[in-house]
């Protein structure tokens, strides 16, 4: 336990590439049938960027909802924190494009890539400009637009992916709810494993899904376990666990690993895909209104890098 929890969430909101691209799209295009993605993967449908948009975009619609959400102007926002590996250009950030958008200016702003667990880092990094005093409001968003960056024609990657954005507003607060704890690690070792370039490169994202899926569903639980362990919970204090939305046999196994029941895992890979550092907070305006003050929610990110992060937070 890292001492008080820092870091309410008082607001939530998502966007999502206005295409809808379900599993039998895909099977007039590729190779493929809806039934291998469908059991493969648990993904029905996806959501791809469409003429204009791209991840800032998605993540100024995000944000816009999050801050109308909340009820609190983009004025009073001290810092914009956006994890993100698809920005559309390297400079300016995607955060900087927020903060113009929603009316921010003077409020910092940055950019987090920690691939598919970039939103669970970049919680990190608010939190703790909150428990510090740097910050009294962070807007903290997820967004990529991995269609952006995925070969279209490879049946082994483009079927995986989706675009989105989730933003939620933090206010350091005074009480008992907020970030408790967080996990932070990353592995260099495992670059080979999962590389991509940037939106409109010529080469596309290349991942050896076996070693990918190997290391996920040891990583998953294993962070899981660790916050409920070393903070004196047990799996009844969880109400919901938000694992990144990889792979829905990644989560099934790691869910028979937990001993947390499967109605508190949530699941939005069905619908979206997998949407990288958007995956997390894209489950927020599912679950917000259910939130039980007192009990808590595990995130659990894991990417490329390979990265992982999670963050435990009281209700
Ligand atoms: C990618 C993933 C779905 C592949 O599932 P898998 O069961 O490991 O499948 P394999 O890669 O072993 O491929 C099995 C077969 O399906 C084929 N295949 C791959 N994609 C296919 C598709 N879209 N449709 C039909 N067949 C497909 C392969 O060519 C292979 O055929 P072969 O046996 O004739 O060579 C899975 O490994 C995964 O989810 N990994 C984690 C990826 C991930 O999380 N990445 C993001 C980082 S967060």
């Amino acid at each position: 336990m890292n001492g008080r929890p820092v870091g309410r969430i008082v607001g939530v909101g998502r966007a999502l590439g206005s295409r809808v691209v379900t599993n039998a799209d895909l099977e007039g295009v590729l190779d493929t049938t809806d039934e291998w993605i469908s059991t493969r993967t648990g993904i029905k449908e996806r959501r791809f960027v469409d003429e204009g948009e791209n991840a800032a975009t998605l993540a100024v619609e995000a944000s816009k909802k999050a801050l109308e959400h909340a009820g609190v102007d983009g004025e009073s926002v001290d810092l914009v924190i956006c994890g993100t590996s698809t920005a559309p250009e390297s400079m300016p950030s995607v955060a900087c494009l927020v903060g113009e958008e929603i009316g921010a200016p003077g409020a910092g702003a940055m950019d987090l890539a920690a691939a598919c667990a970039g939103f669970s880092y970049a919680a990190t990094v608010a939190s703790s400009m909150l428990r510090s005093g740097a910050a009294g409001r962070v807007l903290l968003i997820g967004a990529d637009a991995m269609s952006t960056i995925v070969d279209p024609k490879d049946r082994s990657t483009a079927v995986l992916f989706g675009d989105g954005a989730g933003a939620v507003v933090l206010d350091a607060g005074e009480g008992d709810s907020g970030f408790v704890d967080h996990i932070l690690g990353a592995d260099g070792r495992g670059a080979p494993l999962g590389r991509a370039g940037h939106p409109g490169d010529e080469e596309k994202l290349f991942q050896n899904g076996r070693e990918v899926f190997k290391f996920a569903v040891r990583i998953l639980p294993d962070m899981v376990e660790k916050l409920i362990s070393r903070n004196g919970l047990s799996p009844e204090d969880v109400q919901y666990v938000i694992p990144h939305q990889a792979n829905a046999r990644i989560i099934r196994s790691a869910i028979h690993k937990m001993e947390i029941p499967e109605d508190r895992v949530v699941i939005n890979l069905d619908r979206f895909g997998n949407t990288s550092a958007a995956s997390i907070p894209l489950s927020y305006p599912d679950i917000y209104d259910e939130m039980e003050r007192g009990k808590y929610v595990i995130t659990v990110g894991f990417g490329f890098g390979l990265t992982w992060a999670a963050n435990l937070y009281r209700i």
